[in-house]
């Protein structure tokens, strides 16, 4: 495992939000969690960036504990976080804005090198470079979003609902980037209000409810399960029909 939240608890100081939560990301995996709004599922992405320190529990990366680390140590072991949307400089370039998830780093020809393999990656970062921000469509800024999170190449990517606010294509072209970031070796832990589309390009899933974790598995085993589709899914099951009563 790459990451392995145990018991983990916390909260805001009106409480806790997790109540024991226990989650585990294989390495290589895009894991994907689901549940509805306020189940705590961006506070799980918050304690594994180091934002929130848990009360309770252990959150180990790499085997080694980091639960008690701020978020730039954090992002120094190699954990990154997907801004929310419209987090670009909007009057910066496509490639300012990119280099910008650099600003760790020292060292101009690692830099270089890092910007070229993401322009390999998503070449809309290349034909793009010298537009503002802005021009782009909301996918596209996405895309740039991605593409600049990749530039301190990190091991472990955190995303909160990159699909917000984007129409049917983007989303699929968003996940499509989500497979392909999976495809270079990176591991995802991915937060997503379309359970459909996010379990469906996922190893791994876990709805969470009510600062717990209900049920975890398969995305066949999750989209599946009559209860959970009813409750989050809109009650439509993509797979085997549901035997109909006489
Ligand atoms: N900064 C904060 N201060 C106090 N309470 C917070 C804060 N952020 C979240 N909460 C509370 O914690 C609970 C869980 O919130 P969280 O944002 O983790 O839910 P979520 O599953 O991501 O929901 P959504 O689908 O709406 O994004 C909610 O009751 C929320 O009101
Ligand atoms: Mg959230």
């Amino acid at each position: 495992m790459l990451l392995k939240l145990t018991n983990v608890v916390a909260g805001y100081g009106g409480g806790d939000v997790l109540q024991g939560v226990d989650i585990s990301v294989e390495r290589g995996s895009i894991t994907c969690i689901v549940g509805p709004n306020g189940a705590g599922k961006s506070t799980v992405l918050r304690v594994v960036s180091g934002l929130l320190k848990p009360r309770i529990g252990q959150v180990v990366f790499n085997d080694r504990p980091i639960g008690g680390l701020s978020p730039r140590q954090i992002l120094a072991l190699g954990i990154v976080q997907v801004a929310q949307s419209h987090s670009l400089f909007p009057k910066m370039t496509v490639r300012e804005n990119v280099r910008l998830g650099a600003f760790m780093l020292n060292d101009r020809a690692l830099v270089n090198r890092r910007l070229a393999e993401v322009e390999a990656l998503f070449p809309l970062v290349r034909e793009r470079a010298d537009e503002r921000a802005a021009s782009l469509s909301g996918g596209q800024q996405r895309l740039v979003e991605f593409a600049r999170s990749l530039m301190l190449d990190p091991t472990l990517i955190l995303l909160d609902e990159p699909s917000m606010g984007l129409d049917p294509k983007a989303l699929r072209q968003v996940m499509g980037m989500v497979t392909t970031m999976r495809q270079t070796g990176k591991t995802v832990l991915l937060v997503e209000q379309n359970a459909r589309a996010g379990l469906s390009i996922s190893d791994h899933g876990i709805v969470m409810e009510s600062g717990r974790v209900r049920l975890e598995g398969s995305h066949q085993e999750i989209l599946s399960n009559p209860e959970i589709s009813s409750l989050y899914l809109g009650g439509t099951i993509a797979g085997p029909a549901r035997p109909t009563m006489p």
